[in-house]
């Protein structure tokens, strides 16, 4: 019996909170007046945006790590015959339009026009944000921290706040895209993959913590 009525009690707040919903829902659905307070966006604002900041030499000069990896040739490379031949194969027209293809070539896809800077380059291929997440609030929060900044020492490596831009680890993202939905598939190792594209700044110590490769283990 007593579970009976408890049942019968969370079922009556259940419909209660139900109810409530619909009050509030119809609420907002009347037009106000008010102008609606949008969400911050932390936008996408395109490899060329780092640059600015991370093609020093002495710190590692990820841009230029990047530009010479394939992931800034993934757009381009769904323009050319190899591409084609896949995309025949398949009855996809244009590997450049098809989200079959985009998915994995290019960064965001699939979000919503409002996540980009307005001149976000989507041709740019596998940018810097598709690893390390939207970067617009961190470039905010280090040209505020640049500009008052006295006598700032390019040697000393500036801390950065918890979550203000990503750094990924472990090959969950990586597989995201390195699996065997890609046509041209290729076994995935982690360790090697990585270090493929490695841009570690030598300041910081994550070069040491690096996974080691097959042949590194060997050693
Ligand atoms: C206005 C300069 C500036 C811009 C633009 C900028 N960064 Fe940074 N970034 C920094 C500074 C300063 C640091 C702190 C390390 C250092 O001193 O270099 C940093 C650190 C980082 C880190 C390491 C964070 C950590 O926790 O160790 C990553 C990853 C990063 N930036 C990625 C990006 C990406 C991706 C972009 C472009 C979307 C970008 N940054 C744009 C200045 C910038
Ligand atoms: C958004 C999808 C995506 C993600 C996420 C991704 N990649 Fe890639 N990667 C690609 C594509 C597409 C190519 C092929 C580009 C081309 O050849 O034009 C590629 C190519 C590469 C290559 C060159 C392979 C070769 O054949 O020489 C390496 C190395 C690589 N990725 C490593 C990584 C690592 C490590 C990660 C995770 C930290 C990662 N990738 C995350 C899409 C992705
Ligand atoms: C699931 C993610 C994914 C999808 C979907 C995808 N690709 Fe790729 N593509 C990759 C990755 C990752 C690479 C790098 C090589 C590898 O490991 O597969 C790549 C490499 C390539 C290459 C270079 C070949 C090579 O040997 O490096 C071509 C060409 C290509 N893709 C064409 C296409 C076309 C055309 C489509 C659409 C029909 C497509 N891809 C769909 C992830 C993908
Ligand atoms: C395919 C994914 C991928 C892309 C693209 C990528 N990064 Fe990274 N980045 C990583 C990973 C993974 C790490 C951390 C590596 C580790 O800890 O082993 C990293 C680390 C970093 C660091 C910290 C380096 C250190 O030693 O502390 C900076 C800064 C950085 N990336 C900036 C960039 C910039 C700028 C671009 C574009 C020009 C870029 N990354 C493109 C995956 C990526």
């Amino acid at each position: 019996m007593k579970a009976i009525r408890s049942m019968h009690k969370s079922l009556i707040s259940a419909l209660a909170i139900a109810m409530l919903g619909m009050v509030t829902l119809s609420l907002a659905a009347t037009p106000s007046a008010e102008p609606v307070q949008k969400a911050k966006i932390n936008h996408y604002i395109g490899a060329a945006k780092c640059k600015n900041c991370h093609n020093v030499a002495e710190n590692g000069a990820q841009y230029d790590c990047w530009t010479k990896s394939k992931h800034a040739e993934a757009f381009k490379t769904l323009g050319g015959d190899e591409a084609k031949k896949v995309a025949t194969e398949k009855g996809i027209a244009d590997a450049q339009k098809d989200e079959k293809c985009l998915k994995c070539h290019e960064t965001g896809f699939g979000l919503a026009a409002d996540q980009f800077d307005k001149k976000f380059d989507k041709t740019a291929g596998v940018q810097c944000e598709t690893c390390h997440g939207p970067g617009e609030q961190h470039m905010k929060a280090r040209l505020a921290a640049a500009a008052t900044e006295e006598n700032p020492d390019p040697k000393v490596r500036k801390k950065v706040a918890e979550g203000e831009i990503e750094v990924p680890t472990g090959p969950k993202l990586c597989e995201g895209c390195h699996n065997k939905e890609s046509p041209s598939y290729k076994t995935f190792e982690y360790p090697e993959f990585l270090k493929k594209i490695a841009h570690y700044d030598p300041r910081s110590d994550r070069k040491d913590k690096a996974p080691k490769t097959k042949d590194e283990e060997k050693k």
